[in-house]
């Protein structure tokens, strides 16, 4: 699976791995494809260096990248306790209230909130660039609109190709002007925050939008099938970061989670502003629900509502409380019913693609060219 950009960025596979676990992408490397490690969760530098130290001495010398999550506007002087005091204290009430419901203990003294995502800010994520531009990363991805001038700059007096997600053609004309590499078009079906647009409508909109720009495919692609399907309509590689929640290598810390994700079907995920305050696909569970009640106080803007949730979501995770048990997750979760390695995936994925290519070949009565 070999385009323009995977041969610019010397991978085998055009096949382009999101994550947040170091591991995962350091073995999405070692498969030929390129691994992306996600940043928000470090609130810590440090954390960020050993982890980034770590993919370093198991990628056997492949190419890979980071994903911060920097927002287009900027708020200056506001810190977390200033945000934090603009919680209405019903919606403080509703989340007391609703763990009390379903007995969900709470943490163990100085455990820490792992939920409590404070990389959209852009102190933080500036941080996370400091130390990423230390190391030989081939690719820095922004989440939230097109990163700051100077951050492009940066990158690319780095030799660093900046990606930006987009959710529309009109994001992805935004992000061209911005000086932006890549364009990853993201479809409704994808995990974790998404737009409206269903990535067979989204992506050759986009790839004719920003031409000659590369796009990568992502939302709902887990087998060579979709890939190949990806690629079809114009796409130079795909994206993808469901599938490797359940992979042996991630470290999701709650076997009850993989548990459910295995379980569920193509109809068992929602999009909701439960987690972040922007609609987000993830598993439909009994949190998203009592969010998404009309009867309830309703969710509050991003970055309000994740503050206000971070401890909850933490100890929800922490207990397994199975009724309220969720993640981020995409549509293709319905066909993430095994644990597999990585290298699986790929094999699965490289194979999927080799006959999705050779069925078309025949349908155009190209067999045995
Ligand atoms: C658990 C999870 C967390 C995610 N977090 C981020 C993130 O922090 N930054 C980002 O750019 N994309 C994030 N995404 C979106 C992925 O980068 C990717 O675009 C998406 O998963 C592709 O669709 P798929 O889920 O159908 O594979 C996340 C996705 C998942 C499943």
């Amino acid at each position: 699976m070999q385009t323009e950009l995977s041969t610019q960025l010397g991978v085998e596979h055009a096949v382009f791995g999101f994550t947040p676990f170091p591991a995962v992408a350091a073995a999405i490397s070692r498969a030929g494809g390129f691994g992306v490690l996600g940043a928000v969760r470090y609130t810590a530098p440090d954390d960020l260096r050993r982890d980034l130290d770590w993919i370093e001495a198991h990628v056997d010398g492949k190419p890979y990248g980071l994903d911060v999550v920097m927002p287009a506007k900027k708020v200056e002087g506001v810190s977390e306790a200033d945000v934090e005091a603009m919680i209405p204290e019903g919606h403080r009430d509703f989340v007391r209230d609703t763990l009390a419901k379903y007995g969900v203990p709470e943490l163990a003294e100085g455990e820490a909130a792992g939920w409590r995502i404070t990389g959209w800010m852009e102190q933080v994520a500036r941080s996370q660039l400091d130390v990423a531009f230390d190391y030989p990363i081939r690719l820095l991805a922004n989440a939230l609109g097109s990163p700051p001038p100077d951050v492009v700059s940066r990158a690319h007096e780095h030799g660093v190709l900046v990606a930006a997600l987009a959710g529309s053609a009109r994001h992805a004309r935004k992000h061209q002007q911005a000086g932006i590499d890549i364009v990853v078009a993201q479809g409704y079906e994808a995990g974790g925050h998404t737009g409206e647009i269903a990535s067979m409508v989204l992506t050759p909109e986009v790839v004719e939008a920003v031409d000659p720009l590369p796009v990568l495919a992502a939302g709902g692609i887990g087998s060579g099938r979709q890939a190949a399907a990806a690629l079809a309509l114009g796409a130079q590689g795909v994206w993808l970061g469901s599938v490797w929640l359940t992979t042996a290598e991630a470290d999701l810390h709650s076997p009850a989670l993989t548990r459910k994700l295995l379980a569920a079907g193509s109809g068992d995920t929602v999009r909701s502003r439960a987690l972040t305050g922007k609609p987000a696909r993830q598993l439909r569970t009994e949190w998203t629900d009592a969010w998404d009640d009309p009867q309830g106080p309703g969710t509050l803007p991003m970055p309000l509502q994740g503050l206000l949730v971070a401890e909850a979501v933490s100890r929800i995770q922490k207990h397994e409380v199975d009724p309220l048990l969720g993640t981020p997750v995409g549509q293709i979760v319905g066909r993430m019913n095994e644990v597999r390695s990585v290298q699986a995936v790929f094999d699965d994925l490289t194979r999927g693609f080799e006959q999705a290519v050779d069925r078309v070949n025949r349908v155009a009565g190209r067999s045995g060219q």
